[in-house]
């Protein structure tokens, strides 16, 4: 890659569409939040730990990341997390992100959603602040569970409503269709949450159909498997629904056995709205910005694919118009500026 592309991709004002905090959970941090809180880690060392993070498939990656999210106790844990992740959008010049989190992952273990949602939301007021990178929270259903389990969290969110802008469904994809969550999605929806939901990593082009018709989900994570169907391509394109891609998850869990083989190139000539992002930057070894560079290389996307890459990220978010211009218009004058 040579130097003015990289320059090019650190410089560019980007949104991050599809993170899960949980899985920003850098190995020091884990360490270090472990030990202050007394809690066992069955790992020797940062090293060590790393060197588990090789997966052969979704299931295999959610295992350890539950793990890992096990020493999470405190406000202060979930904000020094969140605070990290935020300081790393800051670098890299992610402007605005649409952060995910597990409340189930946590409360299943006696942990409050209040003690959850107000560390994350204690760190993003921050960051807005300090660093002026803004942020939306996606509370995100855990599919392995069930649809009862999945209202109660419902039902705990309500207190702390005005904080989450939209509801997501992640965890293991193959078994537990989006049709499952039909009801729940229908009473978050009428709570004033916006449906989105993973679809279609490495569940088929069925579970898009369902996401996007019985959830009725307003954008689409992952959905690599939507190019199995023209039918569904030709749909998604109509009704205007945007993909959050995650190159470098894509490789780590075998979505996709090499870069150069990755459909997001294929994708944007069918004229799919697609994003570029980290899903879970400590385990799939890169934050977004290397997602950004690794694509590039491998297929050889120009600088123009890029700016539009970026310009689908600001977009396809969940921002208010008046903020989401305001990126657009800082965008376009560093690209005109460096193209
Ligand atoms: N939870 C965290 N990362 C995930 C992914 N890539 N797919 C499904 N659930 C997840
Ligand atoms: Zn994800």
């Amino acid at each position: 890659m040579t130097n003015n592309m990289k320059s090019f991709i650190a410089q560019l004002p980007k949104a991050e569409l599809h993170l899960h905090i949980e899985g920003t959970f850098e190995p020091s941090l884990m360490f270090e939040i472990a030990k202050r809180n007394g809690q066992f880690i069955p790992f020797d060392s940062v090293e060590e730990l790393e060197k588990a993070y090789k997966f052969d498939c979704l299931q295999d990656f959610l295992d350890i990341y539950y793990q890992g999210a096990g020493v999470l106790i405190h406000e202060q844990d979930f904000y020094d997390l969140t605070y990290s992740y935020l300081e790393k959008c800051a670098a890299q010049n992610v402007r605005h992100t649409e952060i995910m989190f597990d409340p189930q992952t946590h409360t299943d273990r006696g942990v409050s959603f209040k003690t959850v949602i107000n560390g994350i939301t204690r760190a993003c007021d921050d960051a807005r602040e300090k660093l002026g990178v803004s942020s939306l929270l996606i509370m995100s259903y855990l599919r392995h569970l069930s649809e009862e389990e999945a209202f109660v969290t419902l039902e705990d969110s309500l207190p702390f409503k005005h904080k989450i802008t939209a509801i997501g469904l992640d965890s293991s994809e193959k078994g537990n269709p989006p049709s499952k969550f039909k009801n729940v999605f229908a009473a978050s929806v009428k709570e004033g949450y916006i449906p989105l939901a993973h679809a279609g990593e490495e569940g088929d082009a069925d579970y898009v159909w369902e996401a996007i018709d019985v959830l009725g989900i307003k954008r689409i994570d992952h959905g690599n498997n939507s190019l199995q169907d023209d039918k569904l391509v030709e749909e998604i394109v109509k009704r205007d629904l945007a993909l959050t891609v995650c190159p470098l998850s894509n490789t780590a869990l075998q979505v996709v056995k090499d870069l150069k083989d990755h459909p997001l190139k294929t994708m944007m000539e069918k004229g799919m709205n697609v994003t570029i992002n980290s899903d879970d930057p400590a385990y799939f070894g890169g934050q977004v910005n290397k997602n950004y560079e690794e694509i590039q290389e491998a297929l050889g996307l120009s600088k123009e694919d890029l700016y539009n890459l970026a310009k689908n990220s600001f977009q396809y978010s969940l921002l208010d118009n008046v903020l989401k211009q305001q990126y657009l218009k800082e965008l376009e004058t560093f690209y005109l500026a460096n193209k």
